[in-house]
């Protein structure tokens, strides 16, 4: 029986992706929603993150194409970058954007309220002293820049992507702390930009969640771009100078940039807003919820960044608008978190699905498990673009296909076939018979399948 005062049918508390897709969702099955946000709707991705990032990488890839464009034969110089300029031309996509999505929500006949939410209850938010009550909370307050113990973030000379996404001159020396997703995201768009750039990761390699091949690959493209990386050499201390700043890392070696950037992940936002309060389930920070993303008080549910996985806005879009059709009865089929793709934007671009060569032979035993890889050399479109990388197939002996990883140039926009593959569990046979468009890179997946299926036709089975 729905309980009268119970006004909403869904509250959700927070705006960015997982918030605002369960909103929309929810809205058209004919549910009332209530959205709470403290800033703007679209969150860390769109405002911060993901879309800002790879306008300032698209702009690296312009920087970078007019650099080397003797070597196709155009006369061209790269006479600088004006960070004023990619700046409005990013801040132009993201209002763009912005502006679009205000539009659905305004569209959808959502309730949006601004302010800041609390859980008072375990139907009740409570938005500068007025309670929002629902049948169901969603709780999705995304996620924030970490640091590290000791490590004072300043904003001027120790910053985090936040504040690199901002600054208005491009830096002549950088550090990068964390070799993962983000770090070698700002170092790749730094370097084209003309700054020295020094990765330090703590692991044995960069973009270390990755299957080791995809690692190997990085390092070897960042090195011929002359990207420093150290790997294996955790942090140990920073040092602001007359000049910028002085890091030390394990075994004493020290590093003088102009600034450190601070990459070593993302934690949850979770405090202060009453989750432990009411007696939601927590680990460090995190919000534990069961497969269908439901905590341990009925009604309360949680998406994106804050439940305990890969912090990805489109994993964000996928867990609320599950969400909203669980709450409607639709009875919706949890997410494998393994069929969530993943692409890194660096240059070379890495792009995955499902699982590394390493994860698989845990699973299914190393004999039970074969892979290929095939080289991007084989592939025409790759060679027009002057990119080096491969697409590796981890597939199960007499089985489907159950990871695909790949690297190179925009290797990442190959990634909505690779998810299909996986997620419709397709056996090498099923794709060699499918018709890949010659000359495209996407003709490498093709090819790669050919050869797990064992007919090759440009490369050696
Ligand atoms: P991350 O977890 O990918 O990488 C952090 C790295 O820092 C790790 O490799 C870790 O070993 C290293 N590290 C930690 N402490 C260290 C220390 N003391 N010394 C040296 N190295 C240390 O986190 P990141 O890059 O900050 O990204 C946060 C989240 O945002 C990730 O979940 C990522 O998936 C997401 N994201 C996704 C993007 C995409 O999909 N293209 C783009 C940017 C972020």
């Amino acid at each position: 029986m729905s309980d009268p005062n119970l006004g909403y049918d869904v509250v959700i508390l927070g705006g960015g992706s997982g918030g605002y897709a369960c909103a929309l969702r929810a809205t058209q099955l004919g549910l009332r929603v209530a959205l709470i946000e403290k800033d703007k709707v679209g969150g860390t991705c769109l405002h911060r993150g993901c879309i800002p990032t790879k306008a300032l990488l698209h702009a690296a890839e312009v920087a970078d194409s007019a650099r080397e464009s003797e070597q196709f034969g155009v006369i061209a110089e790269l006479a600088g970058i004006d960070m004023n300029g990619v700046n409005s031309y990013k801040d132009g996509v993201v209002d763009k954007l912005y502006k679009g999505l205000q539009g659905l929500i305004k569209a959808a006949k959502v309730d949006y309220i601004e302010g800041t939410g609390k859980l008072v209850g375990k139907n009740t938010v409570e938005v500068d002293g007025r309670q929002i009550t629902g049948k169901n909370v969603v709780l999705a307050t995304g996620s924030y820049s970490k640091s590290i113990p000791g490590l004072d973030v300043d904003g001027e000379r120790v910053i985090t992507s936040e504040h690199a996404l901002s600054l208005d001159k491009v830096p002549a020396s950088a550090v990068v702390l964390g070799g993962g997703v983000i770090g070698v995201e700002f170092a790749s768009a730094w370097h084209s930009f003309g700054t020295d750039v020094t990765i330090i990761e703590a692991l044995p390699r960069l973009v270390a969640a990755e299957d080791a091949d995809a690692s190997k690959q990085v390092e070897r493209t960042f090195r011929k771009r002359g990207i420093k990386f150290k790997t294996g050499k955790p942090f140990e201390s920073v040092k602001h100078t007359d000049t910028g700043v002085s890091v030390t890392i394990q075994g004493g070696e020290v590093i003088e940039a102009e600034l450190l950037l601070v990459a070593v992940g993302r934690g949850p936002v979770t405090q202060g807003i009453g989750y432990e309060e009411q007696g939601v389930g927590m680990d460090r920070g995190f919000v534990l919820t069961d497969e269908r993303l439901r905590t341990d008080i009925p009604g309360v549910y949680a998406v994106g960044d804050i439940v305990p996985g890969m912090q990805l806005a489109h994993r964000g879009f996928a867990q609320g608008i599950f969400v909203a059709e669980d709450i409607a009865g639709l009875d919706p089929e949890p997410i494998d978190e393994n069929g969530i793709p993943r692409v890194t934007y660096c240059e070379p671009e890495v792009a995955s699905v499902g699982l590394t060569e390493e994860k698989a032979k845990e699973k299914y035993g190393a004999d039970k498990v074969k892979t290929y890889n095939y080289n991007l050399g084989g592939n025409g479109k790759s060679q027009i673009l002057k990119t080096q990388g491969f697409v590796k197939l981890v597939g199960v002996v007499d089985g489907p296909v159950v990871g695909v990883h790949m690297v190179g140039s925009r290797v990442g926009e190959l990634i909505g076939e690779a998810q299909l593959i996986y997620n419709w569990e397709a056996f090498p046979s099923d794709v060699a018979q499918l018709i890949h468009m010659h000359p495209t890179q996407n003709e490498a997946l093709g090819e790669a399948h050919l050869a797990l299926a064992g007919k090759p036709l440009h490369a050696h089975a």
